[in-house]
């Protein structure tokens, strides 16, 4: 079995959602993200450099694609209903995209990322979406560790191209 089949099976959808403070052991929930979830995403990805976040992807334009992706985009809310861990993702129907994760920093080695992106890979494999691509900065370690941990590998031979419009 390949360990983003055992990283998707492991138990974590459990009753509540993050508590902090609580047992290491405790588990933290994810929900798909909504409109009202949107600045307090964006102030978490504007705040950590890592996470690649543009300033064209505004409201607006998040909250047009969690029309469609809500169960690809999801956080972590604390029990006030603070949003300490987000993943943003999208697919155009037969692959899938993670394009930001971030986790608040008072928040991060508690396992919430972990928490998103096994249940963002579980709601891909639920829409028959079974390749995910994804791009880490050059010596992003945490993010290396975070995703090879679900089961990514650096894709040999390819080289990544974008534009900008
Ligand atoms: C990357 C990031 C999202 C990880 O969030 P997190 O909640 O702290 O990660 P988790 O606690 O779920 O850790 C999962 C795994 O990631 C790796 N990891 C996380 N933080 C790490 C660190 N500081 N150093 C090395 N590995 C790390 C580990 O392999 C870890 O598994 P382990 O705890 O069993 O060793 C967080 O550090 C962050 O927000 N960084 C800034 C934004 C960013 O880099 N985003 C990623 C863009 S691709």
């Amino acid at each position: 079995m390949s360990a983003a089949a055992l990283a998707l099976e492991e138990p974590h959808v459990l009753a509540g959602p993050y508590e902090p403070g609580a047992p290491a052991t405790a588990p933290a929930v994810s929900a798909p993200m909504t409109a009202a979830d949107i600045p307090q995403v964006i102030e978490l990805l504007r705040a950590a450099a890592q996470a690649a976040y543009c300033e064209w992807e505004d409201e607006r334009l998040l909250s047009g694609h969690l029309a469609h992706s809500s169960d690809l985009c999801r956080v972590i809310r604390t029990s006030s209903g603070r949003v300490v861990a987000a993943l943003l993702a999208g697919s155009f129907g037969v692959r899938g995209s993670i394009s930001h994760a971030v986790v608040d920093p008072g928040h991060r080695r508690l396992g919430l990322a972990r928490v998103l992106a096994v249940d963002t890979l579980a709601a891909f494999r639920r829409r028959g979406v079974n390749r995910i691509f994804l791009a880490v900065l050059d010596g992003n370690e945490a993010a290396t560790g975070l995703w090879t941990g679900v089961g990514f590998r650096p894709a040999l031979g390819e080289r990544t191209f974008e534009c900008d419009l």
